[in-house]
């Protein structure tokens, strides 16, 4: 599938020590007043020398409660688009601008914005609930955000049962809440590159060769693997659910592969098994879990950005709408409209 995006082309970068490269960030983070915020799926080295770390969820909060006049976003194109939104009079930074996400890339504003037309037209009446992995031009069309973190709780909460519901872009999160919260919803046909390829196949026989273990799954996933789960949950909830196992167990892993990084900080009682991915062209099973656009981040460009102050992301005229929603969805105590809001 092509996210319109090449992936990650590092190779050619030339090697340099993690460990000088850790005290070089280090360095450039105090000289330029910045703090580093890193998603539960960019490599574990620079999970750990991030100041936050977390899930789509707890990163866009943290990103409100920053104090230093810089961002550094380790994550994909939205993630750092959203930290901007709601922190307006911050830089916000990103390693790789090419860092996107083919959830994101399956919607664009102006198809998203035919088509709740064509639903007017057609005398519908429905409210449009994006996950956050869309763009800010396709948040600023929509009612609500959610996360994989929040999801059920906002449309349960705040989404009227007289109205339908346009659910976009992931059609597996789509009909997983569907389930969850019974309620019909209109799906926009996107999905993860990462998660839509795991292996029913593989997945059962490393069941079989595990005996004892649990499948854990993010709600990406297609169905077929979420029916073959013990536990559905975005990445927070699938680390606070290993965490909450005592006993040591073996968890097979049904996300982007980096997410055992933090699963063996959390709870490293634990054996996890990355569940492979298969091929779509040519049917053969692949370690192909790990997600190009969040692989994109290296420590290297994480230092390059704080030495050069770019990539950075720049206000555009939308984010003021996206804003709105973005805070009205995500924020616990969303702050005060003021004069010219
Ligand atoms: P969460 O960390 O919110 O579960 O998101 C997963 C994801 O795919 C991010 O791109
Ligand atoms: Fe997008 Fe999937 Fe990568 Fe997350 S893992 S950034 S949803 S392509």
């Amino acid at each position: 599938m092509s996210t319109g995006l090449p992936i990650a082309d590092d190779t050619t970068a030339p090697y340099e020590d993690p460990l000088d490269l850790m005290d070089e960030i280090d360095q450039l983070k105090k000289e330029q007043d910045a703090t580093i915020l890193a998603h539960f799926y960019v490599d574990g080295e620079i999970q750990d020398i991030a100041d936050f770390t977390g899930d789509s969820l707890k990163l866009a909060r943290d990103a409100t409660r920053v104090q230093t006049s810089t961002i550094v976003f380790a994550g994909v194109h939205f993630m750092g688009e959203s930290a901007k939104i709601m922190n307006p009079e911050k830089r916000v930074l990103i390693p790789d601008l090419l860092a996107g996400c083919s959830l994101a890339d399956s919607c664009p504003p102006d198809k998203l914005a035919a088509f709740q037309n064509q639903l007017r037209a057609e005398g519908r009446d429905f409210e449009t609930v994006a996950y956050i992995n869309t763009s800010a031009a396709v948040k600023s069309l929509c009612d609500w955000i959610v996360t994989s973190g929040n999801a059920r709780e906002l449309i349960e909460t705040h989404v009227p049962r007289d109205k339908e519901i346009l659910f976009v872009p992931d059609q597996h999160l789509g009909r997983y809440l569907m389930e969850v919260t019974g309620r019909d919803m209109i799906l926009w046909p996107g999905s993860c590159m990462v998660h839509e390829i795991f292996s029913l196949q593989d997945l059962i026989r490393a069941k079989k060769n595990n005996p004892g273990s649990l499948v854990i799954s993010h709600p990406e996933c297609p169905h077929n693997i979420l029916e073959a789960s013990d536990f559905i949950g975005g990445t927070e909830k699938l680390r606070q659910f290993c965490i909450s196992h005592t006993e040591p167990t073996t968890f097979l892993v049904a996300t982007e592969v980096a997410m055992i990084h933090p699963l063996k900080l959390a709870a490293p009682q634990h054996e996890y098994i990355p569940v492979p991915g298969i091929m779509a062209d040519s049917g053969e099973t692949c370690a192909c879990n790990r997600c190009p656009h969040m692989a994109r981040n290296t420590l290297q460009k994480v230092r390059d950005c704080l030495r050069d102050g770019q990539p950075e992301i720049t206000w555009q005229p939308y984010f003021d709408k996206a804003r709105d929603v973005l805070e009205r969805s995500l924020l616990e105590s969303p702050r005060k409209p003021v004069n010219g809001d």
